[in-house]
């Protein structure tokens, strides 16, 4: 996307379509919509007493400027309660007005970032463009998908209308850092948007493969034989009844070969779960396509980090394979032995995810991570618990989780703390093996994370779990239908903070 830079007049600037913005309950508007409201005649503050437009956050109004100022249309969006207005609430409203405006077919819109905010709230210039540029380029994404008609209409180019005074170096970082942002997070989107057939564990590989030589990192891939040579029982287990064989994919960039740490980011790749032979109720198992986000996340973010250069090492362990149903299933009551030595009973096919993590975690630690960050969609329980809007996290290492907190909390991705209790390892204790995958129904999101706890041992480790922020049913602020690219920028913002940018 183009993304221009003006200090011209609001009300001068040719374009197809001017987004500006209104908070609820406010008596008059202000600032750069006042002086376009003025412009068209008082034509927004008729629309607001006539109630037709009450500034409800996402809430989009498109009017016809007929000519009366450069901009063809003029998009009004509504920000919510003004006294409730956060950075978050902007990237959401501008997302929704782009892509509403992407539907109609228009390629180019224009926004003014006002002063206003920067100075009435905490954030500053960086952040204030960082946010609406990543509203742009993120609410506005579709995937082309394979109709023969490509329906894909996208915004080309974005004007940014600013104010003389405001310091253009905070501009332009602002739109560097959001468009490495957004453009990971579409990577992550259109790998996750794939139908299995066409993102099976060797194209992801392959995928991988392209990012890791575009970006000149160091990559492996592992194939069936090479897991059976390391003795991956679990991820070899539950990708045995596939016929896409299981892969193990390994990324390294090393940003700082001077140093011992290296972060490492384990992706949960299940290109398909069936659930295994215990399978998946039939609807809604088409969703199951996604179980391969958390893997999508972490090649977002390698992909940016190949891109901003920080200076720490951060490597990318991705066990990836499909949890079909054959003639040579994982049954319950099996017991296989993973890479780190310990033997596992398998009580539930289906809960597969945390077998193969515990192959990609302890691999990882072997290739020498000395903290580790995995993402996985991991369970339907963390979406009981804390629903679509928030990834559940868990971890052995206060200071690590306060890194990825605050790297979730500068990214606008929202995170809540999942305890992790002595009293919870019984959750993993099996009679006949060194742990087991399931415990039944309490605190399941919980049990996974213990779960994989005991693979990471004593290396700081968080775990993410993104079984409901991965996708979105409907349009969602910056998030359109179908895949967010959830965690690419808390990982993103957490490899830097360890690099001191
Ligand atoms: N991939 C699923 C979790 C999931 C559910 C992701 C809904 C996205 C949306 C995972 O492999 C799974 O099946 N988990 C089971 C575990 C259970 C059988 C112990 C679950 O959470 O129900
Ligand atoms: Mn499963
Ligand atoms: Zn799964």
């Amino acid at each position: 996307m183009k993304i221009t830079v003006t200090t011209e007049l609001i009300t001068s600037v040719a374009t197809d379509c001017l987004i500006v913005t209104y908070c609820e309950d406010q008596d008059a508007v202000k600032g750069y919509t006042n002086r376009v409201d003025k412009a068209l005649d008082g034509r927004i503050s008729q629309l607001i007493s006539d109630k037709e437009v009450t500034g409800k956050l996402g809430e989009v109004t498109m009017l016809h400027n007929w000519g009366k100022i450069a901009s063809k249309r003029t998009l009004v969006v509504g920000l919510g309660k003004e006294e409730k207005l956060t950075i978050d609430k902007i990237r959401d409203a501008i997302g929704t007005a782009a892509r509403y405006a992407a539907k109609k077919g228009i390629t180019q819109v224009a926004f003014a970032v006002s002063n206003y905010y920067v100075e009435r709230k905490f954030w500053n210039t960086v952040d204030a463009v960082q946010a609406v540029v990543e509203g742009v380029e993120l609410g506005s994404y579709s995937f082309p998908g394979y109709k023969k008609e490509n329906e894909k209409c996208c915004i080309e180019e974005c004007i940014m209308i600013v104010k003389p005074e405001m310091e253009r170096g905070a501009i332009d970082a602002g739109i560097t850092r959001a468009d490495v942002a957004a453009t990971s997070t579409r990577l992550a989107r259109d790998l996750v948007n794939e139908p299995g057939n066409l993102m099976t564990p060797e194209i992801l590989a392959k995928k991988a493969t392209e990012i890791a030589q575009n970006r000149n990192f160091e990559v492996t891939i592992l194939n069936k034989k090479d897991l059976e040579q390391l003795g991956m029982g679990a991820l070899l287990g539950v990708g045995q009844a596939s016929a896409n064989e299981p892969k193990m994919i390994v990324l390294k960039y090393s940003g700082d070969p001077e140093s011992k740490d290296i972060l490492g980011f384990v992706g949960k790749g299940v290109t398909f779960d069936s659930g295994g032979i215990q399978v998946k109720p039939d609807e809604h198992m088409g969703d199951m396509k996604t179980d391969m986000a958390g893997a999508a996340a972490v090649l977002g973010a390698m992909d940016a980090i190949g891109e901003l250069q920080p200076h720490v090492n951060v490597m990318a362990v991705i066990p990836t394979c499909e949890n079909m149903i054959g003639a040579n299933n994982l049954k319950p009551g099996d017991v296989i032995s993973s890479f780190s030595g310990k033997t596992i009973e398998i009580v539930h096919t289906d809960a597969e995810g945390r077998l193969i993590l515990a192959d990609g975690i302890s691999y990882a630690k072997h290739l020498g991570a000395t903290k580790i960050i995995d993402v996985a969609t991991l369970t339907g329980s963390v979406i009981s618990a804390l629903g679509h809007t928030t990834t559940g996290i868990m971890c052995n290492n206060r200071d690590l989780l306060e890194e990825v907190k605050t790297a979730a909390r500068l990214s606008g991705e929202k995170v809540w703390e999942l305890p992790n209790f002595e009293e919870y390892q019984e959750f993993i204790e099996s009679k006949i093996a060194d742990v087991k995958n399931d415990a039944g129904r309490p605190a399941g999101c919980i049990q996974g994370g213990v779960f994989l706890g005991a693979f990471a041992e004593d290396t700081p480790w968080v775990h993410m779990d993104i079984a409901g922020t991965a996708t979105t049913e409907k349009d969602n602020g910056h998030n359109p239908a179908g895949a967010t690219g959830v965690a690419v920028r808390t990982l993103l913002q957490t490899a830097l903070r360890f690099s001191g940018q």
